[in-house]
């Protein structure tokens, strides 16, 4: 299988994670921070080696502000439902996951908050609007780093300030960003950094993290289960156990930390650089096809390794993937990709579009094939 679905999530993961999980499922896979014995504190050691790593990735304030999560949906719930309260305006924009937009808009909905979602430009948010949404009343500013759809990177550097010195609370969604695009929250003043380890992190499925700065207070999330502490008879507040309840995924971070490892070695900047070589060829495609077309402002140097394609009248995304699955061996996504507003705004929805995404095991060859089969499908079609 060709697969060009790494923005769903990475497969096939490094080598070094495959060693990494095979290794500590079989000699190290105790439950941390329960039994205090030798096998307990080897797999407590990984999550805290993990979060070491995460700190220094990322520049963060210390090991403990990094909470080990699901995934990315459940990171950003716990941020967005620990902070906002009876009367809060949010600010949000057309470009997110539903993992923002629908928390958001169930709390909108059964009149907890209120809402302004700023309009994007071709897949880009203007600081400038963001600017212009907060009001003496917003908490919290949610938004994506690098769209889902399209692949477009936001710019939180100047984003970040704005929200900062109004007070402002910044939740930002990395899931497509975290592990090609340096985020240093050194000098970018976000709050909460959310993002899936199993993307661009290389870590398996089941796998996320939240970074929560010193001035997010959030509320606990899934309360008990934190094996030490056992006299308290509330949550502990020391973090991140304050938000980590039950058995952590520590065979999953063990992946995890190796694949954050093997990105360092390599570079998120030279992965990503691979990856939008090989989406450029696709794009010179499109501008010479007659029936495709790239979505979205096309600007390498602001672009992760997703991209959207329209899809030709006469067909549907969805055909489209199923040919591509069934007669071409090769995996992409079609559709919404769980952000409706971003194609409302795009003029592709409700069918959506054709959303290829390589990664750093896709080859020229794999882009070849693609382009070919496209032609090849819209030649018998249309
Ligand atoms: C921008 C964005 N946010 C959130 C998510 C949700 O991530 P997860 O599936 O890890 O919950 C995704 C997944 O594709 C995403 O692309």
């Amino acid at each position: 299988m060709i697969y060009l679905d790494n923005a769903a999530t990475s497969f096939p993961k490094p080598e070094p994670v495959y060693e990494a999980l095979d290794k500590f499922a079989r000699t190290t896979l105790a439950n941390p921070g329960r039994s205090g014995h030798r096998m307990a504190l080897a797999s407590e050691r990984v999550l805290d080696d993990a979060r070491h790593a995460l700190n220094q990735f990322f520049k963060g304030e210390s090991p403990e502000r990094w909470v080990f999560t699901l995934n990315c949906t459940d990171a950003l719930n716990m941020a967005i439902k620990g902070t906002v309260e009876a009367g809060d305006h949010v600010v949000t924009t057309d470009l997110e996951h539903n993992s923002i937009s629908r928390p958001l808009r169930a709390l909108e909905k059964a009149g907890v908050i209120t809402l302004t979602r700023v309009a994007s430009d071709n897949g880009y948010i203007n600081p400038e609007s963001i600017r212009a949404a907060l009001t003496p009343k917003t908490k919290l500013v949610a938004m994506t780093h690098a769209a889902n759809v399209l692949g477009t990177v936001q710019p939180i550097e100047t984003i970040a300030p704005i929200v900062r010195e109004a007070g402002v609370l910044l939740l930002i969604d990395a899931a497509q960003s975290a592990g090609v695009w340096p985020i240093d929250l050194k000098t970018t003043p976000i709050d909460f950094l959310a993002f899936p380890g199993h993307k661009a992190l290389y870590g398996p499925t089941g796998t996320g993290a939240l970074y929560v700065g010193p001035r997010a207070k959030p509320r606990a999330w899934r309360e008990g289960g934190t094996g030490g502490d056992s006299k308290t008879e509330t949550q502990p507040e020391i973090y991140p156990y304050f938000l980590e309840g039950g058995t952590p995924n520590v065979l999953g971070v063990a992946g995890l930390l190796a694949g954050i490892r093997w990105v360092v070695e390599r570079g998120p900047e030279n992965l990503r650089q691979h990856e939008v070589k090989l989406l450029q060829r696709v794009v010179d495609w499109a501008e010479t096809s007659e029936s495709w077309s790239v979505a979205g402002l096309w600007d390498p140097n602001r672009h992760v390794g997703a991209l959207s394609l329209v899809v030709p009248d006469g067909l549907t995304a969805q055909d489209v993937s199923s040919i591509l699955d069934t007669s071409f061996d090769i995996a992409v996504r079609p559709g919404l990709h769980c952000s409706p507003y971003a194609h409302q705004r795009l003029n592709t929805f409700p069918d959506g579009t054709l959303r290829l995404s390589p990664g750093p095991f896709s080859t020229d060859d794999h882009i070849t094939a693609f382009i070919n089969a496209l032609s090849e499908i819209s030649a018998g079609v249309l």
